[in-house]
């Protein structure tokens, strides 16, 4: 069976890592774990990318080798993957031999067909953004825009790949294929790009300028143009040049908006076609995060310290945080004041309390023992038939992506258990000499401890470790599967409640 292939963008090893990294970590873990709990064998990739002009820049300004530096980087990328609970099954670098070799492979396969040409290129050249410039990229006064840095006048040999050849190809592509882009009005803008005409890409740079890259195998005085290189990550780890046939196609690409055009969109179907290789089945491209409406990035070194907030407030505190915030394909602005609203009001009210508050309640008022429900009155069957919704609302919204309305929902069911508790008042049953009295009280207990129950499973792809805690504290293992575990069946009867915790603390200051 193959499996379902994920990956993240590989990011760029020039720098450290920010809260767009990850983020795009924690969308796409929660899309593998939401896919394996509905029981698809899931294959997740994500690394790093590692050649370039700056991180040959980076590492000459440390007075190391390029390697040595990537080697660094590669500790905090990876730091970064384990501190969020990020579930992938590899992680690839470019500078791995694998990796080198597959690049190799197709563009000496690229060069035997033909579709790889020298030619000789005469204009400017940004080093920053390791571009060459037309003259449509000026401003209106002749100068270059500030992004490209400093520009240099150059003439140089270069190879060139036959990109401008399958414009009409691609064009076709997408109009039949309308669901290759997620979301929808992103293919526009790709079909709206190549309304313009497509130029050969040129996929070298010579050795004299740029060291730090994978020789070009028909010409070893080149090295590979970045995008050409990093691209190939995702084919490269699916094992697909080695026969491997288990996970190519991936199912879905995880990328950000700035890297759709032209990388993902273009060169990289353009790409696979020429060497007649199978086309990924998705790209998913995800918004920004802004502090304050600015665009948050390495060369500006504007980046909110959001990840401490992790270090503060729990992994799956942030996890949830990002998770709800930002509506998957737009922009969300990164505050702490709301990351607060939001860790007080949602998690440690609605849900933190609720856990205590069953801990506590079992252990008073039933020796600790989850007990069977006795009665079945309305209060009780109208939030039975609110989790029948929630959990088919759960699967319909996750499979669509559209993961904050899922957790909007899960904690709509949780304000229904919550009331559900404070109309029940099994504190003041528990005094009550009325009869009927003591099987209200335990029909409470058994409803809020399976409602927690269930909650917790679904939050299991946001929150794997909340879910498993409060699934331990009911007396029972994590779950990674929905299937069978979404059904109302009171299955916790007799269960034992763990020891009293705190699962979202107040915040120390
Ligand atoms: O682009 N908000 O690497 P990268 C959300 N190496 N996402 C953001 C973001 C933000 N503020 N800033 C960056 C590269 N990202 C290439 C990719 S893939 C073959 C090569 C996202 O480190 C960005 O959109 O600049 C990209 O998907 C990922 O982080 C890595 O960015
Ligand atoms: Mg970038």
């Amino acid at each position: 069976m193959k499996s379902f292939y994920i990956t993240t963008a590989i990011d760029y090893a020039n720098g450290s890592p920010h809260l767009g990294h990850a983020y795009e970590k924690v969308l796409t873990d929660v899309i593998a774990r939401f896919r394996r709990a509905q029981g698809d064998s899931v294959h997740f990739l994500t690394g790093l990318d590692e050649h370039g002009q700056k991180v040959q820049q980076s590492a000459a300004k440390r007075d190391i080798s390029p390697q040595a530096f990537v080697d660094s980087v590669a500790v905090e990328f990876q730091a970064l993957c384990e501190k969020l609970n990020i579930s992938n099954d590899d992680y690839i670098r470019t500078t791995e031999v694998r990796h080198k070799q597959v690049v190799r492979d197709i563009q000496q396969s690229l060069f035997d067909k033909g579709e790889i040409y020298k030619g000789e290129y005469h204009g400017f050249y940004s080093a920053r953004q390791e571009q060459f410039l037309q003259e449509k990229d000026r401003n209106e006064d002749g100068s270059w825009p500030e992004i490209f840095g400093e520009v240099s006048e150059i003439a140089e040999e270069n190879y060139y790949f036959k990109l401008s050849q399958y414009q009409d190809w691609l064009i076709e592509f997408l109009q039949e294929n309308p669901d290759f882009i997620f979301p929808k009005y992103r293919q526009k803008q790709v079909l709206e790009f190549l309304k313009e005409p497509l130029n050969d890409l040129c996929i070298s740079r010579p050795k004299s300028r740029l060291e730090w890259g994978i020789p070009i195998p028909f010409d070893e005085d080149y090295v590979t143009y970045v995008w050409f290189d990093a691209l190939i990550n995702y084919l490269t780890a699916s094992d697909f040049m080695e026969g491997d046939t288990g996970k190519w196609p991936a199912d879905y690409h995880v990328i950000g908006k700035d890297i759709l055009l032209p990388a993902h969109s273009i060169y990289w179907p353009i790409m696979l076609k020429a060497c007649g290789i199978p086309l990924p089945k998705h790209l998913l491209v995800h918004g920004f995060w802004t502090t304050s409406g600015n665009k948050m990035s390495k060369s500006t070194g504007n980046t909110v310290n959001a990840l401490d907030l992790a270090d503060q407030f729990g992994v799956d505190s942030f996890r949830y945080f990002v998770t709800r915030e930002m509506k998957v394909g737009q922009d969300s602005d990164f505050s702490e004041e709301q990351f607060l609203n939001r860790y007080n009001g949602e998690l440690a009210k609605n849900l933190g309390n609720l856990v205590s508050r069953i801990q506590n309640m079992v252990t008073r008022y039933s020796d600790g023992i989850i007990p069977a429900a006795q009665v079945n009155e309305a209060a009780d069957i109208e939030i039975q038939a609110l989790w029948s919704h929630t959990a088919v609302k759960v699967v319909e919204l996750g499979e669509a992506f559209q993961f904050h309305k899922m957790l909007e929902e899960i904690f709509q069911f949780l304000s229904g258990l919550n009331r559900y508790t404070e109309l029940r008042e099994p504190w003041k049953l528990a005094k009550s000499e009325e009869p009927g009295a003591k099987d209200l009280l335990l029909t409470s207990l058994a409803v809020i401890s399976e409602g927690l129950r269930l909650a917790s499973v679904v939050l299991g792809p946001v929150m794997p470790d909340i879910s498993a805690r409060i699934l331990g504290l009911l007396g029972s293992e994590p779950v990674i599967e929905f299937a069978g575990n979404l059904d109302w069946d009171f299955r916790l009867e007799g269960k034992s409640v763990g020891e009293k915790t705190i699962l979202f603390p107040r915040p120390e200051k």
